[in-house]
């Protein structure tokens, strides 16, 4: 036995210097967040194509770096739903079936939105806005359709998404106009009935906003005191870097400060970081939005300065610091786009240019900021 022990010693050693050095080699975001968080990707559907589509070679490096993973468009009203009569899901299931097959876990993106919803939602067949109980009645056969087609495959939802305005208002959309601010507590007990299981989400961007992320806190406090089976507040999270780091971070500090008063957990569910400059001052992610190309909105077309990048890992670094210490509040951090090439950003709010808006470069390369967050949580351990 004596004899035994410094070999046992010696084993165990050995144990713990190669799980160091794992910890060290790692290069997985969402296995070094593992314990704090989900860490998440939008997929688009050409990289789960089944053909020889350039995209698909993206799916490895969604497979090794993430573990929660949401649908970019292909699970929206107007794919999923395009008729009233007709749903085509063949988008979707290639998308859920590949991500499940991976182990990852999917978010389902989303039921009730102003945007990309199909044309026929709010219209009878004279091109008349439909009455209430008619737009409540399409509400529920369309949540309760496409949830339970999904039903033990998709565990979490967006049940609405961008409801409120940024200085706090209702959003004016055919949903508000024909149902008042009801539809959004129906779509969640709706969803609630579909599959009692699923995790239901809110979601929204310009959450960085006091007037917006107090205005759908105070909008959902009584709510969920009254029951309503609200999982989290997610924050969407499109960022421009120069509207400035460090009050872009503070704000979103208070934000998750203001969703923990709701009592429910929050989260980022599409962060991205435009390093282009900003038109006309503009905010927000209304995808209906749009500026005109011109040239000195576009200063990187060649390459990014160094420096510029930089000041992209110092952001990152500074945001993820916040994030560690609220992650008693957060489940899941999630990316909106894998690359730079695949980028939305490249088109939004100004079509055309050249962003550098994600962790991966157009080679899918990772950008030396995913190193330096591995390092960040690895140094807390
Ligand atoms: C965007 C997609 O990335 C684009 O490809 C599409 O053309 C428009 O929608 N908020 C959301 C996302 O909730 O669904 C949007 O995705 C970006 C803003």
């Amino acid at each position: 036995m004596k004899k035994l022990l410094p070999i046992g010693l010696a084993l165990m050693m050995a144990a713990c210097a190669a799980s160091d050095k794992n910890n060290e080699t790692e290069t997985s975001l969402a296995k070094a967040y593992e314990k704090y968080w989900y860490t998440g990707i939008s997929v688009n559907q050409w990289e789960t194509a089944s053909d020889n589509n350039p995209q698909t070679k993206d799916w490895k490096v969604i497979v090794d770096n993430f573990n929660w993973v949401v649908a970019e468009n292909c699970m929206k009203c107007e794919v999923v739903h395009p008729e009233q009569n007709r749903y085509d899901f063949t988008l979707a299931d290639q998308f859920v079936d590949k991500a499940l097959s991976a182990n990852l876990k999917v978010m389902g993106h989303c039921l009730i939105w102003h945007s990309q919803c199909a044309k026929w939602f709010h219209y009878d067949s004279d091109g008349n806005l439909v009455s209430a109980d008619t737009l409540k009645a399409r509400m529920k056969e369309h949540i309760t359709t496409v949830m339970q087609h999904f039903k033990g495959r998709v565990a979490a939802w967006d049940v609405c998404n961008e409801c409120f305005e940024d200085d706090g208002a209702f959003r004016n959309s055919l949903f508000y106009q024909i149902l008042g601010e009801d539809f959004i507590k129906l779509a969640f007990e709706y969803a609630h009935e579909a599959d009692p299981d699923a995790e239901l989400y809110y979601n929204d961007y310009s959450m960085n906003k006091a007037s917006k992320v107090e205005a759908v806190a105070n909008f959902f406090a009584p709510l969920v005191k009254n029951g309503l089976p609200l999982t989290a507040i997610n924050m969407q999270g499109h960022i421009i870097l120069d509207d400035g780091a460090q009050k872009i971070i503070s704000d979103y500090e208070h934000s998750i400060e203001t969703i923990k008063t709701v009592g429910v957990k929050t989260g980022f569910s599409e962060l991205d970081l435009s390093v282009l400059p900003n038109p006309y001052g503009f905010s927000g992610a209304n995808v209906s939005d749009k500026f005109a190309y011109r040239p000195e909105m576009d200063p990187y077309i060649d390459s990014l300065p160094a420096a510029r990048q930089l000041e992209i890992d110092q952001f990152w670094i500074d945001f993820f610091k916040m994030l560690i210490k609220n992650r008693d509040e957060i489940t899941r951090v999630n990316f909106w786009c894998l690359n730079d090439g695949n980028s939305w950003r490249n088109d939004f709010p100004i079509r055309g240019r050249k962003d550098y808006a994600t962790l991966f470069d157009r080679d899918n390369k990772p950008k030396p900021t995913v190193a330096k967050l591995i390092e960040l949580v690895r140094n807390k351990q």
